[in-house]
């Protein structure tokens, strides 16, 4: 199903379900992946995000049982799945997401029930394109299907989230939720971590396309590292607070100026994980004010900006990312790139004019497959329409 179209996709897995499951499903849902522009490792921080909905997809067909079981198949061969919902508990298998988001729902006290389901994704898993958020998000709206429930706004992702952090036990932020349960097309998602208020901003790109480059280096560092950068950061608080500055509760309070004002106390490392967030949410805000105005050229170069500060003071890139970032700012017709997502891997985002699209493309394949012997996949994508589901049948 590699090259087909989410009509296509959409198609084969109701055909699917019901060679599987002998029966018509009842419910098609489906939630997107995501790209995030610029704002990254601030969620954590109550900072600043920007993220997109991407086009590549996880769907689910799913239909009511009456029996309290949970039966799933993957279209993408991973192996079955059969739940019990009364005594659902972490696997260690893809089932997890969805038993996680199931559990949130029956204790937000909706009623949900059994139900059988095929499932299947075009999201690159570990590549940092939130195939997890995608698939909570998925599952969420199965189940709102199914079950003839409605969970309004943000409490969608908030809920995913729970999932996420309580069952699966990934401590990751609220980014890749809100934008896989919230985005909208033709839109990114401005969201301020703190409040939780957000703003769907147009996307007016014109002549330039946003480019998505998988590097194909699975994050294996990802989790250790990502909870190691959240530590420093709570530090970097705490140190604030100990010197005076109590308002700060987050490092979505402190200014580069604080830092530098207290720089004594901090080691350096912290200093510098701490100089890359409070730099971070500035870059956001001064980029959504750009975006809004069409100064795709500035934003261009705060997409490089976050990414020195990423490499060099949060130090979560690697050198495949880093030679895939410098190819694209070597070329011609590129406004700008930076790595995306948690990092140590995973997928950099380039803003390129289309025509410069090919050269971009036959650049970096040519590089980094010079330097490290594999060949990187590039694409790109439209914003796309946030988290949905219709009855089918
Ligand atoms: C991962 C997490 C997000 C966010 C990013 C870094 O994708 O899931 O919550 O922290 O890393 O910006």
């Amino acid at each position: 199903m590699t090259n087909w179209t989410a009509a296509e996709i959409e198609e084969n897995v109701l055909v699917q379900f019901e060679k599987h499951f002998g029966e018509k499903p009842e419910v098609l849902a489906s939630a997107p992946g995501r790209v995030n522009l610029i704002g990254e490792h601030t969620d954590y921080n109550e900072g600043f995000v920007f993220p997109m909905a991407i086009q590549h997809r996880i769907w689910a067909a799913g239909r009511r049982r009456a029996d309290g079981r949970i039966r799933l198949v993957s279209l993408n061969g991973m192996p079955e799945q059969e739940l019990a919902l009364e005594n659902l508990s972490r696997k260690g298998a893809w089932s997890d997401y969805v038993a996680g988001v199931v559990l949130e729902a029956q204790k937000a006290g909706q009623p949900v029930g059994g139900f059988d389901a095929v499932v299947y994704g075009n999201v690159p898993t570990g590549s940092g394109l939130s195939s997890s958020a995608a698939l909570e998000v998925c599952t969420l709206h199965l189940l709102m299907g199914l079950f003839g429930f409605e969970i309004e706004g943000k409490d969608q992702p908030l809920l995913c989230h729970r999932a996420e952090t309580g069952f699966v036990g990934v401590n990751c932020g609220v980014m890749d939720q809100f934008i896989s349960a919230l985005g909208r097309k033709d839109h990114a998602l401005f969201l301020d971590c703190r409040s939780l208020d957000y703003d769907n901003i147009p996307v007016r790109l014109g002549d330039v396309v946003v480019a998505i480059t998988d590097s194909k280096v699975k994050r294996g560092l990802v989790d250790s590292e990502y909870n190691a950068r959240r530590r420093e950061c709570e530090e970097g608080v705490r140190i604030l607070q100990e010197a005076g500055e109590t308002q700060v509760k987050a490092l979505r309070d402190a200014t580069p100026e604080m830092l530098e004002r207290h720089r004594d106390k901090f080691p350096e490392v912290v200093y510098r994980r701490c100089l890359h967030v409070v730099t971070e949410d500035e870059r956001v805000l001064r980029s959504v004010d750009l975006f809004r105005r069409g100064d795709l050229e500035g934003f261009g170069k705060l997409l490089n900006e976050s990414h020195r500060s990423l490499r060099d003071n949060y130090e979560v890139s690697c050198p495949e990312l880093d030679t895939l970032v410098e190819t694209a700012w070597n070329t011609p017709g590129v406004l700008g790139s930076r790595l995306t997502g948690a990092g140590f891997g995973g997928c950099t985002v380039t803003l390129v004019r289309r025509d410069a699209l090919e050269n971009l493309v036959e650049a970096q394949t040519r590089v980094y497959r010079d330097k490290f012997g594999k060949t990187p996949e590039v694409f790109v994508s439209q914003p796309e329409q946030g988290g949905e589901h219709r009855r089918v049948g």
